[in-house]
């Protein structure tokens, strides 16, 4: 977008009725965007059951769905969606990256069928703005065309590196964004990283301490702890960055050990402690540890609570357990009571 076009220019919704202004859709918890196939009638079958355990069911088009399976997939969430009231949970879809040959049906399906369904699609190997840019307008026509009158938000998934250098043209690129995801797997295959996994750490990726010293020599012998490190540190950092400044939200991805609660679980609070508001859920058990770690602990909530009505007017400073506290911790427990509020509504 020209630094002259406001993302509000850009965005010039083809006129049927009034629009609702994007500003006015209230943010609703997403901690856990669990993912399913709809052309798997197996996992189909139980959606509407998952309706009120999840703060959102995303039918997955994209990779994990064999290409012999995406029409199945496409139908299959148009049926799961006209038949199920989703209640408090919000309907999402991951569509075909927008170089496959499926994307365009998926829109041009999905939209006319359940697009007053559908609160978000999730578009991913985002490039650029470019990407978005055709969405936004492809999503203004359809929606037009169906007489709809509550904009379908976009994601957008983070899992190129010319993505990442692009993170802020793309938050900023359309007044629809509602979000960013990481996307390891494909992240790590674009910049060649050596790993083979779906998102968590690397056994290999570590730092060790010092060697202890021995009158100045090094005891190169001696046994030196070593820290695994956060493969991912650097990109969700520069993400939830991109999305702060842009007002829209951060979330992890994937983690593909299913097994492993207890790194899933690890992998999630750095990033919720780092500015993300949620993550993927890739199997029931991961949603339960979703929830846990993107809301904010009662005694957490209670200490900023407390925080605030020490600060009074939100001016000076006050010690509270011997701890400073001022304007900009008051900002941050903030953070968290509003989240608290949000997630209680
Ligand atoms: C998700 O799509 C990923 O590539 O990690
Ligand atoms: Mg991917």
């Amino acid at each position: 977008m020209s630094g002259s076009q406001s993302a509000k220019d850009f965005f010039r919704p083809l006129a049927v009725g009034a629009p609702m202004p994007l500003t006015d859709i209230p943010a609703r918890p997403s901690r856990a965007i669990h993912f399913f196939d709809p052309s798997n009638p197996k996992m189909a079958a139980k959606i509407p059951d998952m309706v009120g355990t999840v703060d959102v069911l995303l039918g997955n088009l994209e990779d994990a769905v064999k290409a012999d399976n995406k029409v199945a997939a496409r139908e299959g969430l148009v049926e799961i969606a006209k038949k199920t009231d989703f209640g408090p949970t919000q309907l999402w879809t991951r569509i075909n990256s927008l170089d496959s040959p499926w994307v365009l049906d998926d829109l041009t399906t999905l939209v006319p069928a359940i697009g007053d369904k559908l609160d978000v699609i999730m578009v991913p190997k985002v490039q650029g703005a470019e990407d978005i840019h055709y969405v936004d307008r492809l999503l203004a026509q359809l929606e037009a065309k169906a007489g709809l009158d509550r904009p379908i938000l976009i994601h957008a998934i983070l899992e190129t590196a010319r993505g990442v250098a692009n993170v802020e043209e793309i938050c900023g690129a359309s007044p629809r964004m509602q979000g960013l995801s990481l996307g390891p797997a494909d992240l790590a295959a674009d910049r060649r990283m050596k790993t083979t996994r779906v998102g968590g750490g690397h056994p290999g990726y570590l730092v060790r301490q010092d060697p202890p010293r021995e009158g100045g020599v090094a005891n190169l012998e001696a046994q030196r702890a070593t820290y695994q490190q956060d493969l991912w540190h650097y990109t969700i950092a520069r993400m939830v960055d991109a999305c702060a400044m842009h007002g829209i939200y951060a979330y992890y991805g994937p983690f593909g050990d299913i097994a492993d609660v207890v790194a899933c679980e690890d992998q999630f609070r750095n990033a919720f402690l780092l500015g993300c508001v949620g993550t993927w859920s890739l199997h029931p058990k991961q949603i339960a540890i979703a929830n846990r770690v993107f809301s904010p602990s009662v005694e957490d909530v209670a200490h900023a609570r407390r925080v605030a009505a020490a600060m009074g007017d939100g001016t000076g400073a006050v010690m509270l357990d011997g701890k400073m506290e001022d304007d900009a911790s008051l900002k941050q427990c903030l953070v968290m009571v509003e989240l608290a509020e949000q997630l209680a509504a």
